[in-house]
Order: C-alpha cells, then structure tokens, then sequence
C-alpha cells in the first residue's frame, strides 16, 4: 500500500489555546460570533457530510458535475504533480480531480481542522489507489501554512465554497496568503457558490429534516465538552437569514429565553437576551466578476470559470503571476 502520513502542523494546546480565544472574543462582543472552524469535531464533520446529501443542499451535486465535466481540462491545464486541498473533509468530489491527474500526480495533501476526517479520508485513499502518498496536514488553513516538500507543479484546490466561510477582509488575506506558497505557474482551483434566488439558498442552510440546525448547534457541544461549558443547545433555535447587502447567508444561534451560559474554563458568564443571536458562520455568494478582482488582487490570474448546466455554482482555475 502506498504511505500514508499524519501530521499535525499545530500542537495540540494551540488548539486548545484557539478556541479559548475565539469563545472569550467572540462571547463578549456585541453582537456575539464563534467562528464556523469549531463546528467541525468528529460529529460535526459526520453532520456536514450529511448535509451534502440533503435534497436542499444543491452545492455539493453542483460542484461535483463540474468536476466530472471539468477535471480533464484541469489535469491538461495544470499537469499538477501535487495536489494540496484546503478544507478537504471526506476529499469525496476530489476523488474525480485524482482520477483526472492519474500517474502524473506524486503526492496529494489533504488539509484540515478535523482529524477525524483526514484519518478516514487518507486511509480510504491509500488503499484504493496504490502509488499515491497522502501527506495529511492538521493545520488551520488560516494560520500560517507549511506545506510538505512536494514536487512541483502544484495545484491548491479549495471546494466546497468554503472561501465564503471567510468575511472579505479575511479572505484577502487568506488569498494573499495563498499565493504566498505558490510558484509561478501554480495553480489555485476554487469552488465558489453563485447568488441566486434567495428562497433556494435559504432553504440550502435550514433544511426540512434539520440536519443543518443539528449541524450548527453541534458548535455548542464543543464547546460545552473542551471548556466545560453549560450550553442548552435546545435553548437555542437555529437561524438561516439571506443578507442581500453583503450578498451572504448568516447562520445564527437565537436564545429561545433570557438565560447565563457558565463557561469555567474561561471563568466566564455570558447573559443572553430572549432572542438574541449569536453568529455562527457567514457563507457568502459570489459573482464572476468580484471572484475575478479578488483573485487578481492577491496576484492570480483567472484563466477558466466553469459552473454547473444551472449556473448555481462555479469552479474557478487561476495561476499565479
Ligand atoms: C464546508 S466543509 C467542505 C468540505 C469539502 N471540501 C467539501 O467540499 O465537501 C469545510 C471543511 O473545511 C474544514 N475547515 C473549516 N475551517 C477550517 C480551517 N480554518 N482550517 C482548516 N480546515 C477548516 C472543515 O473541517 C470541513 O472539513
């Protein structure tokens, strides 16, 4: 069997150290925020996975019909002899992008917060496909990336629309921040949801059977299990609510009751009003000409721009300058 590696890029405590952070920020501000990184522990990561197969959740089959259309004009474009994913979860959709790339590719690094995902993916990786090294990464994609010693060209591929999961600034950042580990003629391959009509994406964040509400109240349970927090999460009721300003989808947490939240870990008491909300992650929308400017700022070209038949989701190739 091919290898398979492991490796965690933080340690452990500087998670620990992160979501302590994040809980005292974010639980102390007006309005209150967590970042949507900690929904992703083992159940978590299970939640999403259901969620993409959620007849409302339209971006995951939108996507994947893009890559089985796609992935030979990306191998042809790219000749990617490794293929770093941020984000990767159950690298599911990216099996087409490995089939596409065939031999020629040396090395796939999957990266992501969830270990649990990254051990079930690589391991189902390795044994299917003899020849292919998986070099996990544990990392925070925001935090400064070290990416194993690889051969080139590389070819970075962030699905999933997860890029919406980061407010404008933070994303400038982060693709600047991208560019940063790639040569010229790298590429970036990115997965960005479209705006549509907002009924369809309404419904894509608060599903009938209410695995995206279980999914964003899951936040709740982490941080009840690593900071001995005292969360309801039946307290709480989850809110999907379409910005059409900031053209993106907020996902919210609102306080059925006034009621004090105990967090001692951080020797910390939070009052919530009835009603009140607490953000729990931002999905934003995008058009082909703002997803064009953003890359061009960080120092990428746009060299293809593909969507699915229904125009709801596009899948971008961009080289670095
Ligand atoms: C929306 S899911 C997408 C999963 C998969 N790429 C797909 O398209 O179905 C986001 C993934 O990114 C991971 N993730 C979220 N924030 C992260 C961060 N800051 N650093 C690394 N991974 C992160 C989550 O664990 C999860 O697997």
């Amino acid at each position: 069997m091919s290898p398979f590696l492991l490796t965690r890029t933080l340690p452990e405590d500087a998670t620990d150290a992160a979501l302590r952070a994040d809980v005292l920020y974010g639980l102390t501000r007006t309005p209150k925020t967590l970042p949507p990184k900690w929904f992703y522990d083992a159940h978590g990561s299970e939640l999403f996975d259901e969620i993409t197969e959620l007849p409302e959740y339209y971006p995951t089959r939108a996507e994947r019909e893009i890559l089985i259309a796609r992935s030979g004009a990306i191998s042809a474009a790219t000749g990617a002899r490794t293929l770093v994913e941020l984000g990767s979860g159950s690298s599911e959709k990216t099996r087409h992008l490995l089939d596409a790339l065939g031999a020629g590719l040396h090395t796939y690094v999957p990266v992501d917060v969830s270990e649990s995902a990254l051990t079930q993916a690589g391991h189902a990786l390795v044994a299917e496909r003899p020849g292919l090294a998986v070099h996990a990464l544990i990392a925070d994609f925001t935090a400064d990336l070290a990416l194993p010693d690889t051969p080139g060209p590389r070819l970075l591929a962030f699905l999933g629309g997860t890029i919406g999961n980061l407010l404008p600034a933070e994303r400038a950042a982060f693709l600047a921040s991208l560019r940063a580990l790639m040569a010229p003629g790298d590429a970036l391959l990115l997965g960005t949801d479209l705006v549509k009509d907002e009924a369809v994406l309404v419904a894509a964040y608060d599903d009938a059977a209410g695995v995206t509400a279980a999914f964003n109240k899951n936040v709740l349970s982490v941080v009840n299990r690593e900071l001995g927090a005292d969360f309801d999460p039946g307290a709480f009721e989850h809110v999907a609510r379409w910005d059409a300003g900031s053209e993106w989808i907020e996902m919210r947490l609102r306080s059925r009751t006034a009621q004090t939240v105990k967090i001692p870990a951080l020797d910390l008491a939070v009052d919530f009003a009835p009603g009140e909300e607490l953000r729990t992650e931002v999905s934003a929308k995008f058009r082909q000409d703002g997803v064009r400017a953003e890359l061009t700022a960080a120092g990428l070209d746009l060299a293809h721009w593909w969507t699915d038949r229904e125009g709801r989701f596009a899948l971008s190739l961009s080289l670095a300058r």
